[in-house]
């Protein structure tokens, strides 16, 4: 198994680094989080291409030798020019994402939720209409800042999914049986999720849809995966060794890293280094 660099805005990325460890527990871990430059979502696909390339580059000269891309904004915004920038192979979220969403929905009808600028891009809305699935796109801006409030089960949270969801899932779309949760933070809320959506929706979780690809990608090398082929694939029973060699990297506070992390990672952060990349 490779050095595995993974990059984020922040601290959601830990949510596809926990997804990673129970699928390599053994592998080394490098990760990125700009946390000094979040939220991404909100920025413009030139400044998320900027910074993503920075911390790829970054990541990189430590050592990662495949990098997974585990903010959806940056793989919507930025996913070729990471790839640009780098010569170690490059993994994104919304692929992988869409594969799966393919492969769990009979409906071919697909809801996407996500930032700003990742619904904006229509990256997901592509990646879908490829594997002949048809999708509503809908930006839910307010709930990354409430799951790093903590709300994740709180009837506030609640009640703004429900006003999300309710938009989304009607007219055409009444009949779309998945839920493709397309932003980093929203693992954190499935279980609020899977309470708002209709009966029968599924959710498809970009976290694991990664953590999948990056294991077909190291039984099968760099091949393109194509539709299906996550299919037969399962993630392992959960393991509990999420302590495998980690490094972490954040352009801001240490401490706010470390205090905010332990809740999307589920477990105390340790080995944590700030880093200043010049523009
Ligand atoms: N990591 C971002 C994403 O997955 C969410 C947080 C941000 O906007 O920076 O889209």
């Amino acid at each position: 198994v490779p050095t595995i660099g993974v990059f984020d805005s922040g601290f959601g990325g830990l949510t596809v680094l926990k997804a990673l460890t129970e699928v390599f527990p053994e592998a080394g871990y490098l990760y990125f989080g700009d946390t000094a430059r979040l939220p991404y979502g909100s920025k413009s696909a030139e400044t998320v291409a900027r910074y993503a390339c920075e911390a790829a580059k970054f990541l990189e000269r430590q050592g990662a030798e495949l990098l997974v891309i585990a903010c959806n904004t940056a793989t919507a915004l930025a996913l070729p020019k990471i790839h640009e920038a780098v010569s170690v192979p490059v993994l994104g979220v919304v692929e992988p994402g869409a594969q799966r969403a393919h492969a769990a929905s009979k409906s071919g009808k697909a809801v996407v939720i996500g930032t700003e600028a990742t619904i904006s891009s229509h990256a997901y809305r592509e990646a879908l209409a490829a594997l002949g699935i048809e999708s509503l796109e809908k930006a839910c801006p307010l709930l990354v800042p409430l799951v790093e409030e903590g709300w994740v089960d709180h009837p506030v949270t609640e009640e703004v999914a429900c006003i999300y969801l309710k938009e989304a899932f009607r007219d055409g779309f009444a009949s779309a049986d998945v839920l493709l949760l397309g932003c980093t933070h929203y693992p954190l809320l499935k279980p609020v999720l899977q309470r708002v959506v209709p009966v029968g929706v599924t959710l498809v979780d970009s976290a694991e849809s990664v953590a999948l690809a990056v294991l077909n990608f190291t039984i099968s090398g760099p091949t393109r995966v194509g539709p299906g082929q996550l299919e037969g694939v399962r993630l392992p029973e959960k393991s509990s060794a999420v302590r495998a060699n980690m490094r972490f990297f954040v352009t801001d506070s240490v401490e706010k890293f470390k205090r905010l992390g332990t809740r999307f990672l589920g477990c105390e952060i340790v080995n944590i280094e700030h880093v200043d990349l010049k523009e």
